[in-house]
Parts: structure tokens; C-alpha cells; sequence
């Protein structure tokens, strides 16, 4: 085996604030698990890091729209996300977080380290204050025109529109994407990140890389032409890691000073787990350890400048050898947008089929080097045409005529044929070329030369008719079905990054012991008079009805101009009974007041006709409490009393949750008293 380096590979960390979908799977995960499988078979040491990211106004916003802390966001996607990744095989050797003590630990150091080295400059300047939220808007908590492309819902980091990085106060028409106000400005202060004062010594380090794709390498090459700015490592919020300055009280670090810097804590945090806590050392601070990061498009600047900055001027630390960033995933020919339910979800593909479905066919059309497009009807066609019917057809043919013709076991192999001898070499050199794709990051090319051995292999079989053979010349039929047999084990192995839980079942069919590793794939891995386990045939076919219905859904999601995904799925069904069980009736408010002590309650005096009620609701936010006086309500008015902060609530106001996470009233015209069925 070739002296192996260590390997040190990163997936991007996903926000910990919603589902993952196809377009995450496409972009920084399938590729970086085929890259580490396809490593550690050749027997690399490989420490393979991913995690939540948890910090940041993408998960403060989804906590908000929701009327929820932060921390119960975060929770309930790590864990599910997490989930989803280990279902797909996605073999992270580490899922963190980044809301671990550990982190903050690791991102404060970082953030002293850099600070003490005097690399931050500090700068007193003014930014958007939005003053009934009492809060600085960063990122995306203001909205406003790009002023770029005059696209109206553009965010104060980004226009999605044009691509565009912006800051806050570049936007034409601001507003606060909590309250909808005009947003003042107001002072403060901030440590950045002098990214021009480096550029050089940076650009100097740049030159050294080789073999970055072009997509990656250009879109760098641009930021640094455009000279690259000083960018704040510090916000205004109070969600993320402290600042460690007693001077900074309130502010945290950006969550992209620290989000990179969960790799190192997640590597920690593993290295702890496995009981030798000082192990990530030799992946972060060894110049032998080669590091990668897998990321998509929209994250290029960050891993390919702003960390390795961050890492360079720290000191202690590799920097990236490559970053074999991803473009982008369109789904049926149209851009992916979670808000407007044009999206397949992870969680949802695993319930109508196989995750080795998926790997493969998403793998053979990965947006490597330009946008690609997903669609059911490829997703259907490589199933069946290339999975179905060129490896799985293979395998069983080989398998069942073993079987049934050879008893059952790896027939000899006496005075090969020319055209035996020629199917056992494709071994070798399909292997040499799946060798290179893998080490050059083109997985689509490994996917089709993995494939290309099995079509050899199908057309051997084919040509060499051992169903003829088996009569008039037995020996070419036992040697047609030992080549055919040990093409099987080899692809059991190579097509094993690609395809993990299938080529498991392959190589427990073939009765194959042996290692499962790079160096062991020979046209000799089945020794003959072995016995085989022919089973379950490897993949179905998918039929038109299953890919109909993924299309359907997807276009009735689509259909409804409303951010499907932000809305819970409907309830299960209940009976007529069970309905009329509950008493509502039309109220009237009389009168409001706020819940000492709680920001989100409100005490509620309500007339409903032929009594009054005391109401405590979670509305707090939503309504202006002085406006509320005569507001015509929809009450359920049998739910059993309940105290709420030392307050009975005699009933519960219907509210209905937009598209925004914002409450409206469910208003009704009727008289206070009038049942409403
Ligand atoms: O774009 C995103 O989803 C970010 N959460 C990726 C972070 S990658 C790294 F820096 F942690
Ligand atoms: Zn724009």
C-alpha cells in the first residue's frame, strides 16, 4: 500500500434551522462521504468533521417566527439533522455543535489569540438600529432594495437576487425585518478583520495551491481583484459566543468567525470522545495532514479567504489544501426555494425509497464544475437503466447462473479464453481510472467508470453465452461465471463509496471475506470452490406511479404561492364527534394588559356574550396591546381552565400564524355568544 498522508475533510456546517434537502446533500455532503470512503478504503487516515451550525440570525429568525428561544430551534434540528445525515450514510466520524462549550471555548481562544496579536482593528461607527425591537440590525434582520439590482426583498448581508454581498446600511428603503420599521442609525463598536491589510501575504500563500477547480479558484480570484475589504468578526445580538472582552459585554462573535472554528472544536470533541484528547492535534497542527473542505458556491469566500486568513494569522494551524466547492442544484429545471416548497427533503425521499438510490443518482449529476438539475424522471432513469438494469442485471445474472449451473460456488478458471483474460484486465484498469477521478474530485467521472466495469462485465456475460457454453464447452461456461463473479467482487469494493449499504449486500451475496479495501480489488478476490449466497435482487425498478407522485407533490406544494414549508403539514383526520366537542364562540375584547414578568403573554378581559372571561394568550408581540379594545375574537370556550404565570386562562383565542410566523386574529363578524361551527 502507498504511504498514506492524514486527511483532515470538512463538510460545511449546516444552520440548525430547518430540514435538509437535496440541495445541501448535493452541495457539501454526498461529495465529501464518496472523497473520505473512497480515502480511508485506500487506507488513509481520514478524520471526517461536520456538525451544526447554531448561531447566527438564520437560527435567531426561525426562533422568532416560531415564538421560540433560540436553543429549542437548535435542538430539535441538530438532533434531526444529524439524523438524516446517518440515514444517508454520510459517514462523519464527528457531528457537532456549535452552541458546545467546547466551541465557545475554542472560538474565544481563537478570537484572543488574534486580538492579542493585535490583528482586529476596532471601529467606531454607525449602523441600523431598529428602536421598537431595542435592537442593532445585522445580516438579515433589515431588509431593503439592493442597490445593485434594485431588488426590494434584498437582506442586509446578501441580495438573493444578484448575489451581491452587502452590508446593512448599503440598502436603498431599509426596514426591520422584525417590526417593519424605518430603522435609525445608531453608534457602535465593532473589531474587524483587516482582510486588505493581508491580502498580500494571503495572495502570496494562494499561489502555492494547486489543482483548485475553476469555479473556486475564479470566483477567489474575483473577491481579490475587487480588493478585499475589512469584514466585522463582532455583532450586536445576543445569540452566539460572548465576545471575550470585558469590553464588549452584549456582543458576540459573527457566525462566520465562528462557524469555521466548529471543525476545530467538533475535532476536539472527538478527539475527547475517543479517550486521547489530544489527537485532533495531529489533524490541525501537522503540516503532513492535508485538509479539505467541502462546501457549496455561496460559501466559497469564506473557507477559500476569510478562514484561511483567520487560520494563517493565528499561526497554529493547517491551511486548506483544496476546497472543491460545488455549484448549484436545480430541481426540475427550475432554482430550489425552501420558501416556496420547490424542494425535496431528505427526511421525505427516506420514506419512499433507498438512500443508495439517491447517492448514485444525485452523484451522477452533481453540479461540479456548473449548475446541474435534478429531475424525478433522471432520478428514475439511472435507477432503472443503470442501477436496475446494467449492475443489478450483472450481479444476478452472474450470481443466479452460478447457482444454478456450478452449484452454487466459484467455479474454476481453466485455460482462459482471450476474451476472459481481457474482462479480468478491466479490473485493473477501471480501478486506475476510478483512482484518478476520486483524487482529482471528479465524483461524476468515478461514478461512470464504476459503472463502465459492471457494463463490461454485463456485455461479457452477454457475448460469452454461458447459457450456450454450459452444454457443448462446460469449461468456458465455469470460466465466464468465475470472471463474471470476481468483476462482481470487484465492484463490490469500488462501487463502495458510491454505494455502501448495496455493495455490502453484493459482497455478502458473493460470499467475499476478504479485506474491503483498495489495495484487495483484484480479478482474484472469490478463490474457486467458494460457496455464494445468491439473495434479494440489489435494486427494484422504480415505477412511473412512485416518480408521478414525487412530481405531484411537488407541484402542489409549489402551486400554493405561500411558503409551504414554513407551515406544519396538516393534522391527521378526526371525527365528526370529536369536532363538536369543542365549544367556540364569537367574544369581544374589553380589555388588555401585559403579564408582569413575561414578554410574550398578555391578560385578556373578554365578553363573550353570555359571560366574561379572563384570557391569558402568547400574543404579546404580535398585537398592539392599546389597539386591542373591542377586537372581535373566535374563543374555544370549554378547554379546561389553566394557570399561566399565576394567572387562570378560561379559554383560548383562535389565532392564525401566517406564512411570516407573524399572529393575525381569526376575526369573526358574529355577536359575542354566537356558536361558531
Ligand atoms: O451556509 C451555511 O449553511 C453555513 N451554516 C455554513 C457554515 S460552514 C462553516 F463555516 F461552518
Ligand atoms: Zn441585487
Amino acid at each position: 500500500m502507498s504511504e498514506q498522508k492524514r486527511i483532515l475533510v470538512t463538510s460545511a456546517l449546516p444552520y440548525a434551522n430547518g430540514p435538509l434537502h437535496l440541495g445541501h446533500l448535493a452541495g457539501a455532503y454526498l461529495t465529501a462521504d464518496f472523497y473520505v470512503r473512497y480515502k480511508r478504503l485506500t487506507g488513509a487516515d481520514v478524520a471526517f468533521i461536520c456538525g451544526s451550525d447554531e448561531h447566527g440570525v438564520p437560527i435567531t429568525i426561525a426562533a422568532e417566527k416560531e415564538g421560540v428561544n433560540p436553543q429549542d430551534i437548535v435542538d430539535r434540528y441538530h438532533e434531526k439533522n444529524k439524523k438524516v445525515f446517518e440515514d444517508f450514510g454520510i459517514s462523519f466520524d464527528y457531528y457537532g455543535r456549535t452552541s458546545s462549550r467546547v466551541h465557545h471555548e475554542t472560538s474565544q481562544e481563537f478570537f484572543t489569540t488574534l486580538n492579542e496579536k493585535g490583528f482586529f482593528k476596532k471601529k467606531t461607527e454607525q449602523q441600523l438600529y431598529d428602536p421598537k425591537a431595542d435592537m442593532f440590525l445585522p445580516d438579515r434582520y433589515v431588509k431593503g432594495t439592493c442597490p445593485n439590482c434594485g431588488f426590494e426583498e434584498a437582506y442586509g448581508d446578501q441580495c438573493e437576487n444578484c448575489g451581491t454581498s452587502l452590508s446593512p446600511t448599503e440598502l436603498e428603503n431599509p426596514v426591520s425585518a422584525l417590526t417593519g420599521e424605518k430603522p435609525e442609525l445608531k453608534e457602535t463598536e465593532h473589531w474587524y478583520m483587516p482582510l486588505g491589510d493581508v491580502q498580500p501575504k494571503f495572495e502570496k500563500w494562494l499561489d502555492t495551491r494547486k489543482n483548485w477547480k475553476p469555479n473556486v479558484m475564479g470566483q477567489v480570484k474575483s473577491w481579490l481583484k475587487d480588493g478585499l475589504a475589512d469584514r466585522a468578526a463582532t455583532r450586536d445580538l445576543s445569540w452566539g459566543v460572548p465576545v471575550p472582552l470585558p469590553e464588549a459585554k452584549g456582543k458576540v462573535l459573527y457566525v462566520w468567525f465562528d462557524a469555521p472554528i466548529g471543525y476545530v472544536s467538533a475535532t476536539k470533541e472527538w478527539a475527547l470522545q475517543l479517550g486521547d484528547a489530544d489527537a485532533w492535534k495531529k489533524y490541525w497542527q501537522d503540516e503532513q495532514t492535508q485538509l479539505y473542505h467541502f462546501i457549496g458556491k455561496d460559501n466559497i469566500v469564506f473557507h477559500c479567504i476569510m478562514f484561511p486568513v483567520v487560520l494563517m494569522e493565528h499561526g497554529d494551524y493547517v491551511l486548506p489544501e483544496n476546497v472543491p466547492a460545488n455549484e448549484f442544484l436545480n430541481l426540475e429545471g427550475k432554482k430550489l426555494s425552501t420558501s416556496r416548497g420547490w424542494a425535496v427533503w431528505l427526511h421525505e425521499y427516506l420514506e419512499d425509497f433507498e438512500p443508495d438510490l439517491l447517492r448514485y443518482a444525485l452523484g451522477a449529476t452533481l453540479p461540479e464544475t456548473k449548475d446541474s438539475d435534478f429531475s424525478w424522471k433522471e432520478f428514475q432513469a439511472r435507477v432503472n437503466n443503470e442501477l436496475a438494469a446494467v449492475l443489478g442485471n450483472f450481479v444476478f445474472r452472474s450470481l443466479s447462473f452460478t447457482s444454478k449451473f456450478a452449484d452454487g460456488v466459484v467455479p474454476e478458471l481453466v485455460d482462459p479464453a482471450g476474451t476472459d483474460v481481457e474482462a479480468l484486465k478491466a479490473i485493473d484498469s477501471q480501478k486506475e481510472k476510478i483512482t484518478s477521478s476520486y483524487e482529482a474530485f471528479r465524483f461524476k467521472e468515478a461514478i461512470q467508470e464504476s459503472l463502465q466495469l459492471a457494463r463490461i462485465g454485463n456485455k461479457y456475460f452477454t457475448e460469452t453465452e454461458p447459457w450456450k457454453t454450459r452444454n457443448d464447452n462446460p469449461q468456458a461456461c465455469a470460466n465466464s461465471l468465475h470472471v463474471s463473479l470476481q468483476i462482481c467482487a470487484a465492484l463490490s469494493v469500488l462501487m463502495e463509496p458510491i454505494l455502501p449499504d448495496a455493495m455490502k449486500t453484493l459482497r455478502s451475496q458473493l460470499g467475499y471475506t476478504g479485506k474491503v479495501d483498495w489495495d484487495s480489488v483484484s480479478d482474484a478476490m472469490l478463490s474457486a470452490g467458494s460457496a455464494i449466497h445468491p439473495g434479494k435482487v440489489l435494486f427494484n425498478k422504480v415505477e412511473d406511479e412512485a416518480i408521478e407522485a414525487q412530481i405531484k407533490r411537488l407541484e402542489e406544494r409549489a402551486a400554493v404561492d405561500t411558503p409551504v414549508s414554513d407551515f406544519p403539514a396538516l393534522k391527521d383526520n378526526i371525527e365528526f364527534d370529536d369536532f363538536m366537542k369543542l365549544d367556540i364562540r364569537a367574544g369581544k375584547i374589553l380589555s388588555a394588559e401585559k403579564i408582569e414578568k413575561s414578554n410574550k403573554l398578555l391578560k385578556l378581559q373578554v365578553d363573550l356574550g353570555i359571560e366574561k372571561r379572563t384570557i391569558v394568550s402568547g400574543i404579546a408581540k404580535h398585537v398592539d396591546i392599546d389597539a386591542l379594545k373591542d377586537q372581535k375574537v373566535c374563543v374555544v370556550a370549554n378547554l379546561a381552565p389553566k394557570k399561566l404565570m399565576g394567572v387562570e386562562s378560561q379559554g383560548m383565542i383562535l389565532m392564525a400564524e401566517d406564512s411570516e410566523g407573524n399572529l393575525k386574529f381569526a376575526e369573526t363578524e358574529a355577536e359575542p355568544g354566537s356558536t361558531i361551527t
